[in-house]
């Protein structure tokens, strides 16, 4: 018997109810993927010849964030190893370009997957990208094998560091004599290849394939196929996977939102001492997912962007539900003034609120006074906990013991 502690309370409380929380983790690769067998098989069809030592050509897998893109590639990698399992006729090379996103991260950690020869390895820092490229280029037509290299979420790499490397990766067959390498990029970003070279643009995309977004229905059956596993069903009420399905549906039929929403869920009812996971704890989890998703928003946001924030929530404080950009212009000189900053002028403060508005945390609304001109209607458009966040960041702390000047409205 353990002494009691601090923890006991909890442990006490907690009731089992998920009993494998790892099949739950967006990480989790299952050995099922309903409702991609299609673009399974489509992409197996394309690069199936590597088997036999021909070069399949270069794919570019284009969908929306949680159409089960990496999952799929995952899964192929598997088998492609279990019908090869000593790589004698192709390697299958996987690197996360958001991960590793500088050109000599994505290729020391491709070459580093290639080279299995210790003292051929390429040392961490320090190597001119040309020696790295000479260097692989050498081991890899050592090799006479066919690599399928993919590059997932290709677009952050690209937005960083520009196409020298897919330029790279995609003409190393012109100077290889024996090894061939295809390439497969992945990514959530349609438009990323429009900024591409027209070279490398028709090379990467050779062969095209989308990932639809999954549909309520769908969304029910991947929850279930993971429920199974992870869960002693029993526990779950009717209604829980099909609700969490539908949430996601709604959004963006995104499967990573719905096994988030299914997890957390759980999560709470644990937490809570409940026994079973019911609607009610979806309802909790999905504003949990909300609200972390609004104070990350927050936690990215300039002083100056907070700062008329603040602004907004002061004057409503003060009973303006709505305000106009004066009114918060007003305020917002009396903020920088209290806490020591800079102010910048009511047209940039106007801008500031347009994009507090495409964030969604404050709401504003044009409104037109006929021959008087046009202002805006602002309004808060965020939940307490996030105001609390607000007023608590550092730079407020002399505001505390302030009330904004008394300002009148305009009457709407
Ligand atoms: N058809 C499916 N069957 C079972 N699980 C799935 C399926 N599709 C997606 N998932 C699961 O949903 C989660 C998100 O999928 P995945 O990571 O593959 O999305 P993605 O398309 O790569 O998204 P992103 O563009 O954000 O990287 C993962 O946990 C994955 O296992
Ligand atoms: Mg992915």
């Amino acid at each position: 018997m353990t002494e009691p502690n601090v923890f006991t309370q909890y442990i006490q409380k907690r009731n089992v109810i998920v009993k494998n929380k790892k099949i739950l983790q967006s990480s989790y690769i299952p050995d099922k993927l309903p409702h991609r067998t299609d673009k399974i098989n489509e992409i197996v069809e394309i690069i199936a010849p590597s088997l036999s030592k021909d070069k399949p050509s270069n794919i570019l897998i284009i969908g929306k964030t949680g159409t089960g893109k990496t999952a799929v590639m995952n899964y192929i990698g598997k088998e492609l190893k279990k019908a090869d399992p000593n790589r004698e006729n192709c390697a299958f090379i996987y690197v996360n370009c958001e991960v590793v996103d500088t050109p000599y991260g994505i290729l020391y950690n491709i070459a580093n997957q290639i080279i299995t020869d210790p003292s051929k390895r390429i040392p961490f820092t320090g190597w001119s990208l040309d020696k790295i490229f000479a260097e692989l280029t050498a081991y890899i037509d050592t090799e006479d094998k066919i690599f399928i290299v993919v590059l997932d979420e290709i677009d952050r790499s690209f937005q960083k560091n520009g196409d020298d490397i897919f330029y790279y990766l995609t003409t190393i067959n012109e100077v290889l004599n024996s090894s061939r390498v295809s390439i497969i990029g992945i990514t959530n970003n349609a438009k990323f290849t429009e900024f591409l070279s027209p070279k490398i643009k028709s090379r990467l995309g050779e062969e095209k394939i989308i990932f639809p977004p999954y549909n309520v229905n769908q969304l029910q059956d991947i929850l279930y196929e993971r429920a199974i596993e992870a869960f002693d069903t029993e526990l779950l009420d009717d209604d829980v996977i099909p609700y969490c399905a539908a949430l996601s549906a709604q959004e963006m039929g995104d499967a990573r939102r719905a096994l988030d929403l299914l997890r957390i869920s759980a999560d709470i009812a644990e937490r809570n001492g409940d026994n079973r996971v019911t609607a009610a704890h979806v309802k909790s989890a999905k504003n949990k997912i909300e609200l972390d998703a609004v104070s990350e928003v927050i936690k990215t946001l300039t002083v100056q962007s907070k700062t008329v924030l603040m602004s907004v929530i002061k004057n409503t404080e003060e009973g303006m539900d709505v305000m106009t950009t004066g009114d918060v212009f007003t305020t917002y000189k009396w903020i920088c003034e209290v806490i020591g900053q800079s102010t910048l002028t009511q047209r940039r403060v106007a801008g500031l609120i347009s994009e507090l508005d495409m964030l969604g945390i404050v709401h504003a609304r044009v409104k037109s006074f006929g021959r008087a001109g046009r202002t805006k209607e602002i309004e808060l458009n965020t939940p307490k906990e996030i105001v609390g966040m607000v007023k608590s960041d550092e730079i407020f702390k002399d505001l505390e013991s302030y009330r904004p000047p008394k300002q009148t409205t305009l009457d709407f």
